[in-house]
């Protein structure tokens, strides 16, 4: 190491210090970032989240067999460095595995098995980490982006019907009463979406349903989704006395119809960009951050992003603060600039 790099290293500020006072700094981690990116996360961040780790497929493949290993180790990393767990996430309609939805005389679940699933699930997983996790993103991604239906077709719809919701809080609320329970999904910023998703919240909160907050997964990109509607979003949810979390949040370089796949690096133009949209959410996080709790990054640098190819093949990404270097990009500098402006 030069004498050039130590005294970077002592310049740069601690992201997650920075906003101390406003918000945790997460980043979602798996088992080769956990080990690839170590430093950066210490560094920077005060809060991680398991990219799969804790999903229903990893966590139970079949049933009644629990793998937590991978799990256990991301909850002792975050132990290690004084950082606070976000859990995610308990109910899904995706990466469940079929075994959840299926009788075991063959066919379909009915809804008193499915609900007995759901439960101890959630006890084991929740119970589990009690007193280590301290939120969790308790429903996934249940309303569907269009049309008049707000809840989306699923299995958990289709077999339990719409109380699966209610049910989840419900046995999460059980498994561990001091945990602070979302309701997480994208899109969340459209208003035709962000519309379905208040009514739920709001139908939630009605029925004494035991939910704090509303994540917002925040996979954003240079243009969309307008800053408007973001505040707009944020005004919506907190309206309703929700705890708000950022939970996913990337800004991708590309436009969801660009599908260009020439690129070995971002051009100037892009992270400019992208600086300039990055100080724009943080400076709304800011002022809104009464609600505003916590923003977890979908990442942590440009070295790994599952928008690597995703959705477009043979394309790479780079939509984080940190570079695959993981030196600060504009964006950093922008976003730490924000706390101030
Ligand atoms: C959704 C899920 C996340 C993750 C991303 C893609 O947003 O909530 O768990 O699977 O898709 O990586």
């Amino acid at each position: 190491m030069t004498d050039q790099t130590v005294d970077q290293k002592v310049a740069i500020p601690k992201l997650h210090e920075v906003y101390r006072e406003r918000f945790h700094i997460g980043a979602a981690v798996n088992p080769t970032t956990l080990i690839t990116q170590k430093e950066l996360l210490s560094q920077h961040f005060n809060s991680v989240t398991a990219e799969n780790e804790m999903k229903f497929e990893r966590i139970q493949p079949e049933e009644g067999r629990y793998t937590f290993e991978a799990a256990d180790q991301l909850v002792a990393f975050a132990m290690e460095n004084n950082m606070a767990v976000r859990g995610h996430t308990l109910v899904w309609h995706n990466q469940t595995p079929d075994w959840v939805f299926e009788s075991h005389s063959g066919g379909k679940a009915d809804r008193e098995t499915l609900l007995t699933r759901m439960k101890s699930h959630i006890d084991e997983v929740v119970g589990r980490y009690k007193g280590s996790i301290y939120a969790w993103d308790v429903v996934n991604e249940a309303v569907s982006d269009s049309g008049e239906q707000i809840l989306r077709k699923s299995k958990w719809l289709d077999v339990i019907g719409e109380d699966f919701i209610a049910k989840a809080f419900e046995y999460a609320h059980e498994a561990d009463p001091n945990a602070l329970l979302f309701y997480n999904d994208y899109n969340e910023s459209v208003p035709e979406k962000r519309e379905k998703i208040y009514a739920l919240v709001k139908s939630l909160i009605e029925q004494r349903v035991p939910i704090h907050g509303v994540g917002l997964q925040a996979h954003w990109n240079l243009l969309h989704p307008a800053l408007d509607h973001i505040r707009e979003a944020i005004e919506r949810y907190a309206s309703l006395g929700m705890k708000l979390h950022i939970t996913e949040m990337d800004v991708s370089l590309f436009a969801h119809e660009d599908k260009r796949t020439d690129l070995t690096a971002p051009t100037e133009e892009m992270l400019e960009l992208q600086a300039e949209r990055y100080a724009g959410f943080f400076r709304l996080f800011k002022e809104y951050s009464d609600h505003i709790t916590s923003v977890t990054f979908w990442g942590a640098a440009d070295d790994y992003t599952w928008l690597d190819h995703f959705p477009v093949r043979n394309r790479k990404n780079w939509p984080f603060l940190f570079d695959t270097q993981h030196k600060p990009k504009a964006s950093y500098w922008d976003v730490i600039d924000a706390v101030q402006s």
